[in-house]
């Protein structure tokens, strides 16, 4: 595949309105992910801290899932800032959480975060490693925000596998994707994983379901 596009191309892709964005989420998420919603519930849901942020939160739909997922369950309230590079996709989530400001919502970028050193005990980033252009910056940076002992959980898209027809779907979704600027690159497991060690991370624990590699990462503690 040839190489995805820059910074500020990508977040002009993203510059949809909300609700297109969710229906066209919802097709890439089934075919090219081989994922479910309830499945990314179930990853991302119990991961919020006291102190949380949320990088590339897009306009805010999942985000707002997984509240509710917590709420229906009893979890703890977080403090919660969410960030995103693309003003689009950030308008979205502004508007989203109008009635809730406690939702701190900022303009970044996942590799030059504006936070200082260890603010957060916990960092999700749900369907975006593979948007960014320069991963290894946001997996540094993610980890200067966090805490020791911090943790981060990420699902990463994998280059397609499986059988036929599925598998041919979900290149052919990919290729669209790199072609319109919403996807960098898809990965292989193993690729994610050494960036994420060359980072300083430690790996927690890790699955793979779909074309998805879902991985809890942890800061190390001293
Ligand atoms: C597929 S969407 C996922 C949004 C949301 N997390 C979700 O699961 O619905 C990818 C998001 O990554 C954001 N993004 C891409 N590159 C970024 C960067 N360098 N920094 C911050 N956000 C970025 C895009 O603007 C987009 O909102």
């Amino acid at each position: 595949m040839a190489n995805g596009k820059s910074r500020d191309e990508i977040a002009a892709a993203y510059d949809s309105p909300p609700w297109w964005y969710d229906v066209r989420g919802f097709f890439i998420l089934t075919f090219a992910y081989n994922s479910t919603l309830g499945q990314q519930l179930r990853f991302f849901g119990p991961h919020f801290g006291h102190r949380h942020i949320e990088i590339a939160c897009g306009s805010g739909t999942l985000l707002q899932f997984l509240l509710r997922w917590r709420k229906r369950r009893k979890m703890p309230d977080s403090e919660i800032v969410g960030i995103d590079y693309a003003e689009a996709m950030l308008a979205g989530a502004i508007h989203r959480f109008r009635d809730r400001p406690e939702i701190d919502l900022q303009l970044a970028d996942a590799a030059n975060l504006p936070f200082p050193d260890a603010s957060f005990d916990t960092a999700n980033i749900a369907n975006s490693v593979h948007c960014f252009p320069d991963v290894d910056g946001a997996f540094r940076d993610v980890l200067r925000v966090l805490r020791p002992g911090g943790t981060l959980a990420a699902n990463v898209l994998l280059y397609p596998r499986g059988r036929w027809p599925l598998k041919g779907i979900a290149e052919r979704i990919n290729r669209w994707g790199m072609r319109k600027g919403i996807l960098y690159t898809p990965y292989h497991q193993d690729d994610i994983r050494a960036r994420l060690l060359a980072a300083g991370f430690g790996i927690e624990s890790e699955t793979t379901s779909g074309n998805c590699y879902n991985v809890l990462a942890r800061k190390p503690a001293a």
